[in-house]
């Protein structure tokens, strides 16, 4: 049976009266990720390890006319995510989605690097996910449209050089996502992924120097690093309504990165299309919401 109604979902967002708990919602990808799902309505719960920032982003909301509150949490930590669950239920009543996008990158070469170094980056990448969303689930079912995003990685596909523990503890979260979207298929709950290529965050600027990422985004077939509001809109709409029929997905957001075996100019020899190929700008992002 065909619908003829509007596509009116982008204008109309569905997300309006909704209850979010962004974790890792301080920085980067989760705080525009919180942003945007208070701008088109939602109201946020902003969680993470560094309490003042989460406060920093959950004012920031406010100021703008926003629904929001912040509380401080680290994910390896049950007690903690049981504070926060409840802290949520507390002010909102209810939970109807979970989007986690915090992580521990310690890069640390695999030959020596330290088993204890390995195994924190585990138990927050992997047994944070976990204990966040078995605390949230009890709430998640209870809501008519719920939903679990994490934030995973292309080296959690591809693996990364010099990452260490990094990529196999985010190869273990998007393949958790999958069996978690599978298990609780049957209680309403959908669980996706969203895997980001390299994007313009605090977490990037850290680990990488300007001069290499700037090679870098040479390298990615759109020619620039992706902005965290890039990655905050699939995140928020994985999270929300309109992603209804989606499930047990990794999604790439990366400009192409993943898909580009040969970095790229690739030096044919006559050049082929310079014009296009050798000397094209990045191409720039449609828009930008920057606070
Ligand atoms: N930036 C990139 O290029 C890139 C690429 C691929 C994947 N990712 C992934 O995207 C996600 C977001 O990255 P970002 O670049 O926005 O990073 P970010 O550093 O800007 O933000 C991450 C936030 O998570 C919080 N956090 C860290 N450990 C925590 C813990 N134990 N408990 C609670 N909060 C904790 C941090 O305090 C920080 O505010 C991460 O999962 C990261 O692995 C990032």
């Amino acid at each position: 049976m065909s619908s003829a109604a509007a596509l009116d979902w982008m204008k109309n967002s569905p997300i309006h009266g909704l209850t979010a708990l962004v974790v890792g919602g301080g920085s980067g990808m989760g705080e525009a990720s919180a942003k945007a799902f208070a701008a088109n309505g939602g109201s946020v719960v902003v969680a993470d390890l560094r309490a003042d920032e989460a406060a920093r982003v959950a004012d920031e909301i406010v100021s703008r006319g926003g629904d929001a509150i912040s509380t401080g949490l680290d994910v390896a930590n049950a007690e903690d995510i049981a504070a926060s669950v409840e802290k949520t239920l507390k002010r909102y009543g209810k939970l109807d989605a979970l989007i986690n996008t915090s992580a521990l990158v310690k890069p640390a070469p695999l030959e020596d690097g330290s088993i204890d170094e390995w195994r924190r980056c585990f138990q927050v990448n992997v047994d944070g996910a976990l204990l966040l969303a078995r605390a949230c689930l009890p709430h998640l079912r209870k809501s008519p449209c719920a939903a679990i995003v994490n934030v995973g990685s292309l080296a959690g596909e591809h693996g990364y050089a010099r990452g260490g523990a990094y990529g196999p503890s985010k190869a273990a979260l998007i393949t958790l996502t999958r069996q978690m979207a599978l298990e609780w298929a049957a209680y309403g709950v959908r669980v996706n992924v969203v895997n980001p290529g390299t994007i313009d965050t605090p977490m990037s600027r850290a680990a990488v120097r300007p001069e290499v990422l700037a090679e870098r985004a040479k390298t990615i077939p759109m020619r620039r690093l992706g902005s965290p509001e890039e990655v905050a809109n699939v995140i928020v709409f994985l999270a929300s309504p309109a992603a209804s029929y989606i499930t047990g997905q990794a999604v790439n957001c990366d400009g192409g990165l993943s898909q580009s075996l040969f970095p790229q100019p690739m030096g044919f020899d006559p050049p082929r299309r310079p014009a296009e190929w050798t000397a094209a700008p990045s191409v720039p992002a449609p828009f930008t919401r920057r606070s």
